[in-house]
């Protein structure tokens, strides 16, 4: 269905794609954003196409209005608006989300009527804001730095004129966050020894343990019902469920993932949970032949920690350094020579300041955009 098709006598139109050629190309967008540079993270197009075929886990909890603009024909601009009603009980805030934002540099004109026009179908769902750059497993923030490096596993690249779009479309930063990366050095190493030591000490109840010596499949269970706990209170985090969990993890369990990932238990009880990757550029990522990756960011020498999380009564006891701890140490035994913090609020100091402890150091910056409307 063609939504305003013809909008300044130009040849810009904005369209809702409804047909599978349409989510086709609609998801192909990425190829042309970033296909040119040396290195990047292509999307994972299945998942994206079953999500605007209301064919995902996550459909029941969302309604999904995809958007792109057209010039001469050709896509040039996409985004989706999401109403997500798990976020929305959950916050009780009437917040919308914009999801899958890409566009083609200079391409201002068919941005704004887009982003109008995907703003305006929020709005007429009663939504008192809008947010872009944030939403679990579905939008990560846009990059202000490193433009031309590969980000970070499940981070953004985005060209610099993003921001430019958004700020034309009357968007402001609504949070900043920081990506960190720890060397793997023998000193760190030796530090992550002696803190993954003292935790182990008899006598404080903590104990640690990979997702492999949990059992890989009970751990995702633990690791859905901890992070729940632990980010109830998180900005922009809605919870999730164990039902859609299982089917989007259980595959790792052939990997190093579940050597890496550390649950953590106080007293016979979980209470921490860290998800930690292994360097997935190597199969992921599109890197150009000639092409050399900082070991720092890719080629098999960055492993990740993605996501850590430890209950509130378990908290400020070490229980989630000494999970990073674990996790980097587990790292650095199949010969990664960095670890990645990934993406930490700016003003989430318990993160920060675990961060710092682990010696790690800002590497990326990035940013989530809101609009009130
Ligand atoms: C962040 C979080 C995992 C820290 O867990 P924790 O087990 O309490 O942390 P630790 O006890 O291992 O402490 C780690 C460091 O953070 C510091 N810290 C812990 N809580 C803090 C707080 N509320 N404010 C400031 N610093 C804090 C500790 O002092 C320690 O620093 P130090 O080594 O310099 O003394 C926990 O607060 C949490 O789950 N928060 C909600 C979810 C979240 O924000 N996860 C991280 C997303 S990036």
């Amino acid at each position: 269905m063609a939504a305003n098709p013809r909008l300044t006598g130009d040849t810009i139109s904005v369209e809702r794609p409804t047909s599978r050629e349409q989510f086709d190309e609609f998801a192909r967008l990425p190829f042309q954003v970033y296909g040119a540079r040396d290195a990047w993270w292509p999307p994972d197009m299945h998942s994206e196409i079953d999500l605007l075929s209301r064919r995902s886990l996550l459909s029941s909890y969302l309604e999904v209005t995809p958007f792109c603009a057209r010039r001469a024909g050709r896509v040039v601009a996409r985004v989706s608006a999401v109403i997500n009603r798990r976020y929305i009980e959950h916050w009780n805030e009437q917040l919308g989300q914009l999801i899958h934002f890409e566009a083609l540099e200079g391409e201002d004109i068919a941005v704004a009527a887009m982003l109008d026009q995907a703003v305006q179908s929020i709005r007429q769902r009663g939504m008192r804001a809008v947010r872009s750059g944030f939403a679990p497993f579905l939008d990560y923030p846009y990059a202000i730095d490193n433009y031309d490096l590969l980000p970070s596993f499940l981070l953004r690249g985005n060209p610099p004129a993003y921001h430019r779009y958004f700020k034309e479309a009357g968007f402001v930063t609504e949070k900043g966050q920081v990506d960190y990366t720890a060397p793997l050095t023998p000193e760190i190493l030796a530090r992550y020894r002696r803190i993954a030591d003292a935790a182990a000490m008899a006598g404080n109840g903590i104990t640690i343990q990979s997702w492999r010596e949990f059992g890989f499949l009970a751990a995702i269970d633990a690791w859905t019902d901890v992070t729940n706990s632990a980010f109830d209170r998180h900005w922009g985090w809605n919870p999730v469920t164990r039902a859609e969990m299982r089917p989007m993890l259980t595959s790792l369990w052939e990997t190093p993932v579940a050597d890496l990932s550390m649950l953590a238990a106080l007293d016979g009880e979980c209470v921490g949970a860290v998800f930690s990757v292994p360097d997935f550029s190597i199969a992921l990522a599109r890197v150009r032949r000639a092409a050399r990756l900082e070991p720092e960011r890719g080629g098999g020498t960055r492993g990740a920690l993605i996501n850590i999380g430890v209950v509130a009564r378990a908290r400020g006891r070490g229980v989630a350094l000494a999970m990073a701890a674990r996790s980097f140490l587990a790292m650095a035994q199949r010969k990664m020579r960095f670890a990645g913090y990934t993406l930490v609020l700016d003003d989430n100091w318990a993160s920060r300041r675990t961060a710092l402890s682990l010696g790690a150091h800002v590497t990326g910056n990035f940013v989530t955009y809101r609009r009130d409307l």
